[in-house]
């Protein structure tokens, strides 16, 4: 190809990796591998009422009147819907956006100048690499530690900030350890932002897949410090396809409406979000509880088969909510040389810890999303490979 100077953001190293490679390799041989990383929900069994397809045969579909932080119908179905859950916070201060990506973009542009940076965690979601970049804001990963239990290490955040830090991101909780934030976590992170004139961005899209009672703490009504909770249609109602998200922003009065003068004109220069779904969305909000209590079931069914069927050489890290399931794995190779062990020996794919930017290793991450027949089937591979250390 010739030369051609296109922009260094998008110098990205696309050979495909070993794992990739081995998969193309089985896929060409016809070998069936059992997906273990599967985290779309609609290719996982679950049932969505047909009677929600009819929310958008509506005429008032035919009709465009733009709204750049999106309609006050599906505003307020959001405010809502939080509501049920006891978390309180006026319609206008709901942003739709089509989907928590564009939530983050949208944020880095009102927030962070080209070479700022952001705090970011560290295991987390990988994407997080890349809707920085492409925003072109710097970033550092704070650690999450593990000692049983996942906390944030308080005392590290202190020495990663400097004058150019803007915003702390949290997951919340988190992906893939499932760990929540606490009231002692959220007072310290308050003080902090407050101090280093940043803002909180709280990701909450799993908030809701909470497995036991834990004493989860949502950033939704945050009066402290400026404060954007991101959620949206994706895991609240396991439909991704529908591309609906928002942002709750929360704060100290003069600056949130500042924030929103500021996030309107941004959203108004894209208009993303498609009407239909936006009619749609008090509807739809309605069925979220037969939604997700079939895939929370479905993920503490796969999660207690797991925990029934360890063995010695597998520690199943401690998790409060979500999807996935960490496994500690002997370090007596890395992590990609067992993964792609388990693929060539069992066909059976698992995320390596590393992924996620575990910061030791061995580490693997099971979705806990696939059918109990289809997850015993392909853990238990993994298990009984493990068992012959
Ligand atoms: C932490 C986290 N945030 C956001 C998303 C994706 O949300 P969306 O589909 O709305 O971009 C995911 C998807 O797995 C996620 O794990």
């Amino acid at each position: 190809m010739d030369k051609f100077p296109f922009a260094r953001r998008t110098n990205w190293l696309r050979q495909p990796n070993a794992l990739n490679k081995e998969l193309e390799g089985l896929e060409k041989r016809g070998i069936d591998v059992l997906d273990l990383t599967a985290s779309n929900p609609t290719s996982c069994g679950f049932l969505y009422p047909p009677e929600m397809l009819q929310a958008l045969n509506s005429l008032e579909n035919f009709h465009y009147q733009p709204d750049a932080l999106g309609l006050s119908r599906a505003r307020e179905a959001v405010a809502r819907h939080y509501s049920r859950q006891k978390l309180f916070l006026p319609p206008d201060d709901v942003i739709l956006t089509a989907t928590t990506s564009e939530a983050y973009s949208f944020l880095m542009r009102l927030l962070v100048n080209p070479g700022e940076k952001v705090l970011i965690p560290a295991p987390s979601y990988p994407l997080f690499q890349f809707l920085l970049e492409i925003n072109d804001v710097n970033f550092d990963y704070y650690p999450l530690v593990y000692d049983g239990q996942w906390h944030l290490d308080l005392q590290a955040l202190e020495g990663l900030v400097d004058a150019r830090t803007r915003a702390i991101i949290l997951v919340n909780p988190n992906n893939p350890t499932g760990s929540y934030l606490n009231l002692a976590e959220l007072d310290y992170l308050n003080g902090f932002c407050r101090k280093h004139q940043m803002a909180i961005i709280s990701d909450e899209v799993f908030f809701e897949y909470s497995l036991f009672s834990a004493d989860a703490v949502s950033c939704v009504g945050n009066r402290e410090v400026l404060t954007f909770v991101l959620g949206g249609l994706s895991k609240t109602l396991g439909l991704p396809q529908m591309k609906c998200a928002w942002i709750l922003a929360c704060g100290p009065q003069g600056i949130l409406q500042e924030s929103r003068s500021r996030l309107e004109i941004i959203a108004d220069t894209y208009l993303s979000v498609n009407t239909p779904v936006q009619n749609a969305l008090g509807a739809w909000l309605d069925h979220a509880p037969q939604i997700q209590e079939q895939i929370i079931s479905r993920v503490k069914e796969n999660s207690q088969w797991l925990r029934a069927h360890l063995n010695d050489h597998t520690e199943l890290l401690s998790f409060q909510g979500g999807w996935y399931a960490t496994l500690r794995i002997p370090a007596v190779k890395s992590e990609e040389e067992w993964v792609l062990e388990f693929l060539r020996e069992t066909q059976v794919l698992v995320y390596p810890g590393y992924f996620f930017d575990f910061e030791r290793e061995a580490y693997i991450i099971l979705s806990l999303l696939p059918r109990a027949s289809i997850f015993q089937e392909a853990a238990g591979r993994i298990l009984k490979r493990l068992a012959k250390i």
